[in-house]
């Protein structure tokens, strides 16, 4: 089989990005690991940018979504038993984010590219992505994708193959050992994360500092809330009964004008850790191999820009292709590794920012306790601070996108 972009991974990257190759007129053909209820199933985002929630809107998947995601303007920052909201409104241009789960999202493209687009085949794990080599000429610049479907090696062959097969996938090692470069910083906790089948106590996001850990209070509906705790690198989720969650909650978000503050309790639908991690491959592109998403970067989840770096690359990526296919020309494609990695290494930053602003990390000292207090007093008070956060929060622009 051959196509103009092979799609290695059908996470928010690979489905969005065979979305709008569609439109613009490239055909893809999507591999993917792991069938189509466990992709619809893996619980994880759940805050869109802008610039994704138009992106979705764009590739004709945002029909749901207006109809059941919630906007928000703002969020609330809970420290030292005081709390202050971060107004987008007006800190941000009018500019906001969107709470719609990561899975639905995942739903909704995959019903419309099974509907109207090209192939999208699950149940089909890539081995090896790399150089045509012996079935093409000695001048045989396209790629060859190697996977496993139906209990048989096949292989795909393409123009462009992109990998976006997530932090663990096959397609970074294209990349040769030593033309790639990694970046990375572990951190010293976890998050506990939990959906609840209960509505949440507050109309927008909840960031909790406070000397027990951190937590954040989110939601899927009007009926289910999304909530975190930090806990210690390891933690079983087994060893958190829903009560033990629940009472922990409660006073990580406790302010000094309403110590008695209680989340609405309901039953626990399912529970997980998650270790957080800051990730950087460089460059994103070697020769006809690119990479998008997580394949090339992971940030901690603290402030939400996992999905939304990923969704901004195949925004950027599809119109390179596209351009290609129009012009002939690599200008964009040239560009790419450079263009997207300017916005990654800012929301590296922002999420970094964040994680470390807000978490208390286990050998803390009170002098390092007392600075983060002063940077959150300091966004409190002073609406530059603010507006750092808040634009960063929504969400760079990609240049060219509004
Ligand atoms: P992925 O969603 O990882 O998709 C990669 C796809 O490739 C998968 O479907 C995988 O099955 C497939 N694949 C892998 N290997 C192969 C192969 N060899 N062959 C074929 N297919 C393959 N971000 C936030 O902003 N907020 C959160 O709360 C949040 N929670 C998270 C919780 C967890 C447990 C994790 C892991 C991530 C979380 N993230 C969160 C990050 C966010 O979900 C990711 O940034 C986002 O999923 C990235 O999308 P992607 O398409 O690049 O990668
Ligand atoms: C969610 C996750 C985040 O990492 C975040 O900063 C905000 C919300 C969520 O899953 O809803």
């Amino acid at each position: 089989m051959h196509t103009t972009v092979g799609i290695i991974g059908a996470g928010p990257a690979g489905l969005l990005l065979a979305r709008l190759l569609h439109q613009a007129g490239v055909d893809s053909v999507v591999l993917e690991a792991r069938d189509r209820e466990y992709v619809e199933q893996r619980q994880r985002a759940g805050i869109l940018e802008q610039v994704t929630v138009d992106a979705l809107r764009a590739a004709g998947a945002g029909e749901r979504m207006d109809r059941e995601g919630i906007v928000h303007h703002g969020i609330e920052l809970r420290f030292a038993g005081r709390s202050q909201r971060i107004d987008f409104a007006v800190l941000a241009g009018g500019r906001g984010v969107m709470v719609y789960a990561q899975t639905e999202m995942v739903k909704d493209l995959i019903a419309l590219h099974l509907a109207h687009g090209g192939p999208l085949l699950f149940e089909a794990g890539v081995s090896s992505v790399g150089a045509v080599g012996a079935v093409g000429t000695a001048d045989d610049d396209r790629i060859a994708v190697r996977y496993r479907r139906d209990g048989r090696e096949q292989t795909l062959t393409c123009d462009w193959a992109v990998g976006c097969d997530g932090f663990h996938g096959v397609t970074k090692d294209a990349v040769p050992a030593d033309l790639r470069h990694t970046y990375e910083r572990t951190y010293p906790y976890s998050w506990l994360g939990i959906l609840a089948d209960a509505p949440p106590v507050y109309d927008e996001l909840i960031y909790a500092h406070s000397d027990r850990g951190f937590a954040l209070a989110s939601m899927r509906s009007d009926t289910v809330s999304r909530l975190y705790l930090q806990v210690p690198n390891g933690t079983d989720p087994a060893a958190w009964s829903d009560d033990r969650i629940w009472d922990e909650l409660d006073r990580r978000f406790a302010t000094r004008a309403d110590p008695g503050w209680k989340l609405t309790r309901g039953p626990i639908t399912a529970k997980s850790v998650l270790p957080m991690r800051s990730h950087v491959t460089e460059p994103m592109r070697h020769g006809r191999v690119l990479l998008a998403g997580d394949t090339a970067h992971i940030v901690p989840p603290t402030g939400a820009k996992g999905l939304n770096l990923a969704t901004g690359d195949v925004i950027i990526l599809a119109r390179a292709l596209a351009h290609w296919k129009e012009t002939g020309s690599a200008e964009l494609l040239d560009a790419y590794s450079d263009t997207c990695l300017e916005r990654v290494w800012r929301a590296e930053h922002f999420s970094y920012f964040m994680t470390t602003t807000l978490h208390v990390d286990p050998d803390q000292s009170a002098f390092d306790t007392r600075l983060q207090l002063s940077q959150l007093a300091r966004i409190a008070a002073s609406p530059h601070a603010a507006a750092e956060l808040a634009q960063n929060y929504v969400g760079i622009p990609i240049a060219g996108e509004r």
